[in-house]
C-alpha cells in the first residue's frame, strides 16, 4: 500500500434522491475505507461529484420546466446533504458539469484524437417523429441482442451487464412508438485498439477481484466494440470543433474523478497530477457499471499515455434488494436515505449495511425484520451492553476512577492478549476490503469481553475485580478506535464517555491495541448508546413499501 490514496465512489446522477441501494454498494464501503486509511496515516482523500449530463436529466428538467443547470444544482445540493446526514464524509463533492471537468474532457478528447484513437463515422440513429427527437441511450428500449432479455435500455442490458451494439425490437421510451432511423455523424473511440493492453493490465493488477476480472476478460476475448461517444442533444460537454453535439455522459463522467481530485488538491497547494500518480487509486462501484470501469475508463487512461494512472482497486459490490425484491422507484419499492435517517440514526444503517455486505458481486438484501434483530441483538445487546456494563460498573463501584489492576490470572492474560492482538486481526481484512468480516471481528471481540466480564463476576468484589475493570474499560477503548470507520458517531460517543481527550478520529488505528487507559483515569458522563428498534415501527415501515 502507498502512503497516499484517492478514493472515489460512482458518481450519482443529479436526477433523483439517494436511496439505500446507492449507499450500500458504493458510498458506505468507500467512506469506511477512507476513514480507515486516514486513521492508519495514509494521506487519503474521498472525492465525488454529481453526474450532471445525459439524456434522462435533460428530459426530466424539461418536464419540470427548469433549466438543466437549475435542475442539477438542486440535486447536487440535496445529494450532498443526504450523504452528510449519513456521515459520508467527502473531502470534496463537485460536479461533472464544472468548468474544470468540461475543459479536461475536451483536452482528453483532443489527446485521444491526436493519438489516433478517435474516428468519425456516419451512423443511423433512432429518431422519434412523434417527439421530434433523436433517441439516444435510455430513450430506446428493446431486447438485448446478446442475452435476449426484453425491456432493456439501448445503452445497458441490466440482465447481462453488456452494452448492446444494436438493441432488437426498439421502441421510443417516451411514447412507445417505433422510432425511424436518421443519419448523423458521430465520433467513435477505438476501444478495439486496447484489447491487449487491457488484458495485460487485468492480468498484472493483483488487487482487482478475480471473479470480475474473469468475466471482463471474457468480454475482451469475445471481441471489443468501438464506442460511440457523441450525442445529438443540447446537454453535455460540447465536442471541440462540432459544438452543436455533446459527448456521451460515460465519456465525461469518470473523467470527473480526475478533474475533481486535481482541482481539490491544487487548491490545497498540492500538485494534483503528481499526487494522483503517486497515490493508490480506488474507484468504488456497483456491479452494474463494471463494463464502464474495467474497459472504457482504463482504455481512455491508456489512450492518453497514462498521463493519469489507472486504478489500483475497483471494489465492486452487488445490488441491494429490498425485502428480497428488486428496488423500484416507480413501484415505491425503495427507501430514500433521507427518510430512513428520519427514523433511525445513521450508525444503525451503517452497521446493518456493512454487516450484510460481503466483498463480492453477490446481491445483498435489506430486510426490515433482520435489521431490527441485528440492531437489537448485536448492536444493543452485545456492544451497547458491554460499554454500559463496563463503564457503569466503574462509575458505580469506583466513582468513575479506573482502578490499578491487582492480580492477573490466565483469563486476564488471555483478555489482555485479545486487546493487544486486535489491530493485527482486523487490519488485513480492512486492507482487503472485507469490511463485513472486520466488523464481525469487532463484534466478536465485544462478545468475548461480555463473557469475560460475566466470568469474572466483579460485582462480588473479590480478588481480580480491579484487573477485570481495568481490562474491560481498556477493551471498550479499543472498540471505540476500531469502530470509528464504521460507526463514527457511536465511536465518538464511547470515546467521550470514556473521558478521553480529543476526537477518536484523530487516534491512530494501531493504537486500538494499546492498553493506554491508566489507573486513576476518570471516566466521562455515561449514557446508553443506542435505543431499541421497536416492532410496531418496523411494521409501519413495511406497510409503507409498495403503497402509493
Ligand atoms: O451509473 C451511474 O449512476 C453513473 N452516474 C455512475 C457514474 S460513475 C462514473 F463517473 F464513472
Ligand atoms: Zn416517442
Amino acid at each position: 500500500m502507498r502512503k497516499k490514496a484517492i478514493v472515489t465512489s460512482a458518481l450519482p446522477y443529479a436526477n433523483g434522491e439517494i436511496h439505500l441501494g446507492h449507499v450500500a454498494s458504493t458510498y458506505l464501503p468507500a467512506d469506511v475505507t477512507t476513514r480507515f486509511l486516514k486513521s492508519t496515516g495514509v494521506e487519503a482523500y474521498y472525492i465525488c461529484a454529481s453526474d450532471d449530463f445525459g439524456t434522462p436529466i435533460l428530459i426530466q428538467a424539461e418536464k419540470e420546466k427548469k433549466s438543466t443547470q437549475e435542475y442539477v444544482a438542486y440535486w447536487n445540493k440535496r445529494d450532498y446533504e443526504d450523504f452528510s446526514t449519513f456521515d459520508i464524509c467527502f473531502d470534496f463533492f463537485y460536479r461533472t458539469s464544472s468548468p474544470e471537468n468540461i475543459e479536461f474532457v475536451r483536452y482528453v478528447f483532443e489527446k485521444l484524437r491526436n493519438n489516433g484513437h478517435i474516428y468519425e463515422s456516419e451512423i443511423i440513429q433512432f429518431y422519434c417523429k412523434n417527439d421530434k427527437k433523436f433517441l439516444p441511450d435510455r430513450y430506446v428500449v428493446g431486447t438485448c441482442p446478446y442475452c435476449k432479455a426484453p425491456d432493456q435500455y439501448s445503452d445497458l442490458c441490466e440482465k447481462c451487464g453488456r452494452v448492446p451494439e444494436e438493441i432488437e425490437n426498439p421502441k421510443c421510451a417516451i411514447c412507445g412508438q417505433s422510432p425511424v432511423k436518421e443519419k448523423t455523424t458521430h465520433y467513435f473511440f477505438k476501444l478495439k485498439n486496447f484489447g491487449d493492453k487491457l488484458t495485460k493490465w487485468l492480468d498484472e493488477n493483483e488487487n482487482l477481484q478475480k471473479d470480475v476480472k474473469k468475466y471482463v476478460q471474457n468480454w475482451i476475448s469475445s471481441g471489443l466494440v468501438d464506442w460511440d461517444i457523441t450525442r445529438d442533444i443540447p446537454w453535455g460537454v460540447p465536442i471541440p470543433g462540432d459544438e452543436s453535439k455533446v459527448f456521451y455522459g460515460w465519456f465525461d463522467n469518470h473523467l470527473a474523478y480526475i478533474s475533481t481530485a486535481v482541482k481539490f488538491l491544487n487548491e490545497r497547494g498540492i500538485n494534483g497530477k503528481e499526487f494522483w500518480n503517486s497515490a493508490d487509486i480506488y474507484h468504488f462501484i456497483g456491479k452494474d457499471i463494471v463494463y464502464h470501469h474495467y474497459l472504457f475508463l482504463p482504455a481512455m487512461r491508456l489512450g492518453i499515455d497514462e498521463e493519469y494512472k489507472l486504478p489500483d482497486f475497483i471494489p465492486t459490490r452487488g445490488h441491494l434488494t429490498l425485502q428480497s425484491k428488486k428496488i423500484s422507484k416507480s413501484r415505491n419499492w425503495y427507501i430514500g436515505l433521507k427518510d430512513f435517517l428520519s427514523y433511525y440514526p445513521a450508525d444503525y444503517l451503517r452497521y446493518y449495511l456493512v454487516s450484510i455486505n460481503p466483498y463480492s458481486q453477490d446481491d445483498l438484501n435489506f430486510d426490515w425484520d433482520d435489521f431490527a434483530t441485528r440492531i437489537n441483538s448485536e448492536l444493543i445487546a452485545n456492544l451497547g451492553n458491554l460499554v454500559n456494563r463496563a463503564l457503569g460498573f466503574t462509575q458505580k463501584t469506583f466513582s468513575g476512577m479506573i482502578p490499578a489492576p491487582d492480580v492477573y490470572d490466565e483469563k486476564d492474560k488471555e483478555a489482555e492478549s485479545k486487546i493487544k492482538g486486535l489491530a493485527s486481526e482486523i487490519t488485513p481484512l480492512m486492507e482487503q476490503n472485507h469490511l463485513d468480516r472486520a466488523l464481525k471481528k469487532i463484534m466478536e471481540f465485544s462478545i468475548y469481553f461480555n463473557q469475560y466480564f460475566q466470568h469474572k463476576e466483579p460485582w462480588k468484589k473479590g480478588l481480580g475485580t480491579n484487573t477485570c475493570v481495568f481490562l474491560s474499560v481498556n477493551a471498550v477503548r479499543s472498540i471505540s478506535v476500531a469502530l470509528y470507520p464504521f460507526l463514527p458517531q457511536s465511536a465518538q460517543k464511547i470515546w467521550t464517555q470514556l473521558g478521553m481527550q480529543g476526537k477518536v478520529s484523530d487516534v491512530k488505528w494501531e493504537q486500538m491495541s494499546e492498553i493506554s487507559i491508566r489507573p486513576d483515569h476518570k471516566l466521562g458522563q455515561i449514557a446508553p448508546l443506542f435505543a431499541r428498534v421497536e416492532d410496531e415501527d418496523i411494521k409501519k415501515h413495511k406497510e409503507k413499501l409498495g403503497s402509493k
